[in-house]
């Protein structure tokens, strides 16, 4: 399979908050660097802090966020960068906004859903952000008492509460070898 280096590629995670979506990413970003990729992150706890700050979690202000996620994604793609969002994006149409704004200019959008399900991310409550939205503290918390709309048909879903770290990023690495936007393992270190 060819290997075309200078196509970027938009490899969107969503899910829950505490879905691992974060540790994901740090996992994979220096892999495909590895791979002699160019890699961007775009965090969605960090770009709250300078891209989108200010922003709250109305519908209004968090698709606000996800389409300044998609635009910079998509403006670093079409020059050959490989971009990972890791933001909740909980809205179905706003994800698929993006998607049609990526692909229109011929970048590839890869959804990753980071399926561990409300339980699994609320028994760990790595952020104690869960507590706080069910003694009503955080009104308005994505996945109780605010929507997830979970993908209808993503390239990739990743079962994270009930896999290893390392099963869920050979699940992204190898749907990336696949579709020829790596290079495979043995061929990086030739
Ligand atoms: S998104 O909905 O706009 O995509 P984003 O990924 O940027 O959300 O930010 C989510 C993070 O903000 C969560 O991981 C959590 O740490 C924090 N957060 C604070 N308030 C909320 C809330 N009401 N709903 C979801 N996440 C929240």
């Amino acid at each position: 399979m060819r290997l075309n280096g200078e196509t970027g590629f938009v490899l969107w995670f969503t899910g829950l908050s505490g879905a691992g979506k974060s540790t994901l990413t740090e996992a994979v970003a220096p892999l495909l660097r590895g791979r002699g990729r160019k890699i961007e992150v775009l965090d969605g706890d960090e770009v709250r802090l300078n891209l989108s700050k200010g922003l709250g979690f109305s519908r209004e202000d968090r698709d606000t966020n996800i389409l300044r996620i998609g635009f910079v994604a998509n403006l670093l793609a079409r020059n050959g960068v490989g971009v990972i969002s890791a933001a909740i994006s909980p809205y179905r149409e706003t994800r698929d906004a993006v998607r049609r704004m990526v692909e229109a200019d011929g970048v590839r959008f890869i959804e990753a859903h980071v399926a561990a399900s409300l339980e699994e991310c609320e028994a760990r409550d790595v952020k104690g952000l869960y507590a706080e939205a069910r003694a009503g503290k955080r009104p308005g918390f994505t996945g109780i008492d605010d929507p997830y709309e979970p993908p209808a048909a993503p390239e990739i879903v990743i079962p994270t509460g009930q896999e290893p770290l390392e099963a869920s990023i050979d699940r992204v690495l190898g749907y990336l070898e696949r579709e020829g936007l790596i290079a495979r393992a043995a061929e990086a270190v030739r």
